[in-house]
C-alpha cells in the first residue's frame, strides 16, 4: 500500500516527540514536513526540539519555523508539563541542522501544493500556522485530504475545567479550522485522556533501542500524568488513528469553538447544531478508544 502523506504540525513538547518518531519510523507515513509553532513553549524551543528529533532519528525531513503567538492572545507555554526546554530529560546531541529559511505557512503551501497526491494535515499543536494558511492560500483546501488533530474534547478541559491546552491556547485559529469546510478528525480528551502508557509498557519501550530509550527519558520527565497511573501521549493518537483507525470509534458531530468570554477555547460539540440547523456536521469526532489495544500497538510500534 502507498504510504500516507502527511504534515506535522507540531510543538514538541514531549508526547509530540513520541508521535514524530512514530510517524518518522513507520513507512505506512511519509513525513514530507515538519511545521513548528508556539505553544507548549516558545517557537525558538520548539523548532530547535523538532531539529534535534531528525538528527536524533538520523531523518531527512525539513523543519520549518512557524508562528511565535497565537492569533490575537498572548502565548501562555506551560514549561510545567514539558520542562523549560519543551524535551526535557534527555541529552539529545548539539543540532548541526537549520530549518527552512521560509516561515513554515509558505512550506506548508509548496509541499502542498508541489505533492502530486493529497496531504493529511497532521495537527499536534495550537492551530495558528494552519489557519493562516487556510486564509492567505485557500487553494490549498482542494489538496489536504483531512485534518487530523488533537485537541478539543466532549467534555471537560485540561488547561482548566472547559478548555483543553491546544485550542485554549489560540481559539479564534481552532475556530478558522473547524469553519473550513476541511474534513476533519478531532482526537480530544475523551480518547486521548485514557490513550495511556503505563510503566511496564514504558519499561520495555526503554529496552527495545535507541529510540525507545529517548523517549523513555523524555517520559520520567513527562507530567502529563505519572508512571504509576500511567502517562496521557496525547498526541501519538492521531498517528494511532492514522495507522490503526480500527482502534476508535467515531461518530460525526457539529463542533463549534468558544473564543470569547469564561469558556474561551471550549470545543461545544453535539450532534445537532444549534446555531445553523441542518447544516452537515463539521468533524468527525472519536468518541472511544480501545485503551488497551492502544497501549499495545504503542509498545509494537517500537518492539518488533
Ligand atoms: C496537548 O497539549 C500539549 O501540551 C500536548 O503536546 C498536546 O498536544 C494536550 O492537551
Ligand atoms: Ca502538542
Amino acid at each position: 500500500m502507498k504510504p500516507r502523506n502527511i504534515i506535522i504540525d507540531t510543538d514538541p513538547g514531549i508526547d509530540d516527540a513520541a508521535a514524530i518518531t512514530i510517524a518518522v519510523r513507520n513507512a505506512a507515513l511519509n513525513v514530507k514536513l515538519i511545521s513548528t509553532v508556539a505553544a507548549n513553549v516558545e517557537v525558538e524551543k520548539t523548532t530547535e526540539n523538532a531539529l534535534k528529533l531528525m538528527e536524533f532519528l538520523g531523518a531527512d525531513i525539513p523543519v520549518a519555523r512557524g508562528c511565535d503567538a497565537p492569533l490575537l492572545k498572548k502565548l501562555e507555554p506551560c514549561p510545567e508539563i514539558h520542562g523549560v526546554s519543551g524535551m526535557d530529560g534527555y541529552d539529545f546531541p548539539k543540532v548541526k541542522r537549520q530549518p527552512l529559511r521560509k516561515h513554515s505557512v509558505e512550506a506548508m503551501r509548496e509541499v502542498i501544493m508541489d505533492s502530486d497526491e493529497k496531504i493529511t494535515l497532521a495537527a499536534l499543536a495550537t492551530h495558528t500556522n494552519i489557519a493562516i494558511l487556510l486564509r492567505m492560500y485557500p487553494e490549498v483546501k482542494e489538496k489536504i485530504d483531512e485534518i487530523v488533530m488533537m485537541g478539543g474534547g466532549l467534555s471537560g478541559g485540561n488547561t482548566n475545567t472547559v478548555a483543553e491546552f491546544n485550542l485554549y491556547n489560540d481559539p479564534h485559529a481552532a475556530y478558522m479550522v473547524f469553519e473550513s469546510g476541511l474534513p476533519i478528525t478531532m482526537l480530544g480528551l475523551d480518547v486521548t485522556n485514557k490513550a495511556i502508557l503505563h510503566k511496564n509498557t514504558a519499561l520495555k519501550i526503554r529496552e527495545s533501542g535507541k529510540e525507545g530509550d529517548m523517549l523513555y527519558s523524555l517520559f520520567e520527565h513527562y507530567r502529563g500524568g505519572t508512571f504509576e497511573e500511567g502517562l496521557r501521549i496525547h498526541d501519538a493518537c492521531v498517528m494511532a488513528y492514522m495507522l490503526r483507525p480500527e482502534l476508535f470509534k467515531t461518530e460525526k458531530m457539529y463542533v463549534g469553538m468558544v473564543t470569547e468570554g469564561y469558556a474561551q477555547g471550549a470545543t461545544v460539540a453535539g450532534k445537532v447544531n444549534p446555531i445553523a440547523p441542518g447544516r452537515e456536521p463539521n468533524v468527525n469526532v472519536c468518541v472511544h478508544v480501545d485503551e488497551a489495544a492502544f497501549e499495545e500497538w504503542f509498545a509494537g510500534e517500537f518492539c518488533r
